[in-house]
């Protein structure tokens, strides 16, 4: 009789998880074709101690990320998915609904952030027409750009918005939709252009406002700016790392980064000038700690052909490396900072940016910023610290494989916000937006930003 009970249980058991079994596979794949918003069916505390069970780990080993999308298929390293993953094979991807993606913030006085997934992500509420592209003239000529002229970047690229098309040709462009200038703007080239109200004229520029023309008494030429700061219209930064989403933990570490290296700080310079000093800041380091300075500016040698080797014993035998641009510009991080320091297995000490700029565009705890020392002493006893305990040192690695570098499409991004409806802007004064007062400092940035250009004769 017992046995009759015991067994009439099992079964229900059974039954019950098989169709729990059987739902969830089914919700899992609706979220795998991404065709709409998934609905928890737990909650997130009930996913998070059931993640845990599954990875055997503690909650106190576990943080939780403070970011906005979900991670790729292949989440790779020491980060735990606790959900299936609607939109795992498109980072980029936010919403396959056009009259919300309409509605996205992608203008720079809309949000504080670079806007790039929106930007990516937008379309206009009417699917605009394949007979009537939106030409981009390059004044500058495509030839720096690696792109043919025509619709073929805006196809290739898969762009959500693609029915734009570029040429260099002035004939061939007609009433562009956009004029796009990249690095140099000559007022006498464009004398003759008939200038139409609805078009837009883009300012490109990479390089730091020491480096980049006079833009002095141009009022009303531009009406957008491609740059990498953080603020314009069109944000084109060195580098983008897009994190994953909030409902995803990283475990610890499986690795020990301290482990067998036996050398402190390296950098690999060439330039040895620079508005920042940042020459006098190394060597004043190398006082107090380790710091080998390969390269025209030091002692020691790697040579650029053996690139590879170079950057293989900056992995194995180094704890840091300094990130040091030559100039102390807002947003200006350049490729530095995200290839030779974040993509390596050393921790940058990074000089530039301010550190508000470099907390919005690096992963959380991912560098060491010179500006919280007092100066090279103070830097160098916290570096001795981190060098003696590999517990600390190694939290400047829990950031890695809790996103990713993406492509951030620009054209697609420019063809996209040129269908945004009709809306008016330009820059009254450019010159002052680029180099004005607060955009460079000398030293560090709490001690004021003074501008690039302000005292300089060009
Ligand atoms: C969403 O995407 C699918 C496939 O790409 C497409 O068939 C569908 O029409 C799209 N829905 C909307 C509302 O655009
Ligand atoms: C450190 O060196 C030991 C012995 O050569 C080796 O087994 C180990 O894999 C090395 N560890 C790392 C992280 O390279
Ligand atoms: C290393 O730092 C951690 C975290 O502050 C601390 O708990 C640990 O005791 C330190 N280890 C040593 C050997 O000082
Ligand atoms: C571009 O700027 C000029 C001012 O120089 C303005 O007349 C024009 O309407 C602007 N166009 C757009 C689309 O913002």
């Amino acid at each position: 009789m017992r046995l009759t009970v015991r067994r009439a249980l099992a079964v229900i058991v059974c039954a019950v998880v098989s169709v729990v079994i059987v739902i969830n596979v089914g919700t899992l794949s609706a979220w795998r074709d991404g065709k709409r918003t998934p609905e928890l069916p737990w909650d997130d505390a009930t996913l998070r101690t059931a993640a845990l069970a599954a990875a055997a780990v503690a909650p106190r080993d576990v943080r939780p990320l403070t970011y906005l999308l979900p991670p790729p298929a292949d989440v790779g390293n020491h980060v735990l998915s606790y959900m299936p993953n609607p939109l795992a094979a498109d980072v980029i991807s936010i919403e396959n609904d056009t009259s919300r993606l309409s509605q996205l913030l992608v203008w720079p006085h809309q949000s504080d952030s670079d806007r790039i997934p929106e930007q990516m992500n937008y379309a206009p509420r009417a699917k605009p027409s394949d007979a009537h592209l939106k030409t981009i003239y390059v004044q500058t000529g495509l030839k720096y750009w690696n792109v043919a002229a025509g619709r073929h970047v805006f196809q290739e690229q898969k762009c959500r918005v693609d029915t734009c098309r570029v040429t260099d040709s002035r004939h061939d462009a007609g009433d562009p939709a956009a004029v796009l200038f990249r690095n140099h703007y000559s007022a006498h080239a464009m004398t003759a252009f008939r200038r139409t109200p609805s078009q837009v004229w883009i300012w490109y520029q990479l390089e730091c406002p020491y480096h980049s023309q006079w833009l002095g008494k141009m009022s009303g030429v531009f009406n957008w700016t491609a740059t990498y700061r953080h603020d314009s219209d069109i944000v084109a930064p060195y580098e983008r790392y897009q994190p994953y989403d909030a409902r995803v933990l990283t475990l610890p570490l499986r690795r020990n980064f301290a482990a067998n290296k036996t050398k402190k700080v390296a950098w690999f310079v060439s330039n040895c000038g620079s508005r920042n000093n940042r020459l006098g800041y190394a060597t004043e380091l190398g006082q107090h700690i380790q710091v080998d300075i390969y390269g025209s500016c030091g002692p020691k040698k790697c040579a650029r052909r053996k690139h590879g080797e170079c950057v293989k014993m900056l992995n194995v035998d180094y704890k840091f490396y300094l990130s040091f641009e030559n100039s102390n510009c807002k947003d200006y991080i350049t490729e530095k900072f995200f290839d030779t320091g974040l993509r390596n297995d050393i921790v940058p000490i990074v000089m530039g940016a301010s550190k508000e700029d470099y907390t919005r565009a690096a992963p959380y705890y991912s560098f060491i910023h010179v500006d919280d020392f007092a100066g090279p002493a103070e830097l160098a006893a916290y570096l001795r610290k981190l060098d003696a305990n590999d517990t600390l040192y190694n939290e400047y690695f829990q950031w890695k494989g809790t996103g990713t570098f993406v492509n951030t499409y620009f054209w697609c991004r420019m063809c996209a916000m040129l269908h945004y409806p009709t809306k008016t802007k330009w820059y009254e004064d450019i010159n002052d937006w680029w180099r004005g007062q607060g955009t460079c400092v000398k030293g560090k940035w709490s001690d004021g930003g003074d501008g690039a250009g302000l005292d300089v004769p060009y």
